[in-house]
């Protein structure tokens, strides 16, 4: 079936403007994203005393930025809305903190923030961009395909290092644990929403016209999707199940107003 018949059948029109707003309004989140992550290797490299490392994370650093080069690219073949650059509060202040951490040398918050809880949210993200619980058009998905398999190495080297991380200092990994979520999970969450701060007016679009609704999917289902892939990852590296909970039972609060702080 052609793109465009699926389109009609789901009744997503892919040249409306509806929907080219939703995509440039989710492709500029993608791209500040993605700078974020630059920033945050970059940050890492600096500080790991094992070159070994140091090589990983500036190859990280390269493949984020590739990623907001090929959504870049995207939004231009789409001929849609788009920032390239880091606009939202939330992104801003998540910057901030890892940086802070980096500065104080605390490489473990670093990994937390950017290979535990990013690194889930951009594989969520690029799996709805793909078309899971969505409709979306072929290139959108096809480059987010793409990205995603990147996202999951990502997430797979940070799961390797955390999972160490337990076993070295149990009591010193929680506390941490703790802190940085505290810190990093309310602000990823305040961003998936219909609305923004000041995104769409950099875009030049209308906030509050366009939904995740153009798509095909529903906010309230991808912040499931975004807290049940952070449980899991949580699992795979041997948080223990009662300190999962702990953390997100109170996720409903996720939506409050976050604060930034020093790590
Ligand atoms: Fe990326
Ligand atoms: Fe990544």
């Amino acid at each position: 079936m052609s793109n465009a018949a699926v389109a009609v059948k789901n009744n997503i029109d892919f040249d409306g403007t509806n929907y080219k707003n939703l995509i440039g309004f989710i492709l500029s989140n993608a791209i500040a994203g993605e700078l974020v992550a630059v920033k945050n290797y970059t940050n890492m490299a600096t500080i790991s005393p094992d070159i070994n490392n140091v090589i990983v994370f500036l190859q990280e650093a390269l493949e984020e930025a590739s990623h907001a080069r090929l959504l870049q690219n995207l939004a231009k073949e789409l001929d849609v809305p788009v920032v390239t650059h880091i606009v939202e509060p939330s992104w801003l202040n998540i910057v901030k903190y890892v940086t802070e951490c980096a500065g104080n040398g605390n490489i473990l918050a670093c990994y937390m923030a950017q290979d535990l809880m990013l690194e889930t949210q951009a594989v969520v993200l690029y799996r709805i961009m793909s078309g899971e619980n969505s409709i979306v058009d072929e290139k959108t998905s096809s480059i987010a395909k793409r990205i995603l398999q990147d996202e999951l190495q990502h997430l797979d080297s940070g799961s390797t290092y955390l999972a160490k991380a337990i076993k070295d200092d149990e009591a010193g990994f929680y506390i941490e644990l703790k802190k940085t979520h505290d810190k990093i999970m309310p602000e990823l969450f305040r961003l998936i929403r219909n609305d923004c701060d000041t995104l769409c007016d950099e875009m030049g679009v209308t906030c509050g016209t366009f939904s995740v609704n153009d798509m095909g999917s529903d906010i309230d289902l991808m912040k499931i999707m975004a807290l049940e892939f952070y449980v899991e990852s949580m699992d795979n590296i041997g948080v223990k199940p009662e300190f999962i909970n702990s953390l997100v039972t109170n996720v409903s609060g996720f939506s409050e107003n976050p604060t930034s702080a020093c790590c």
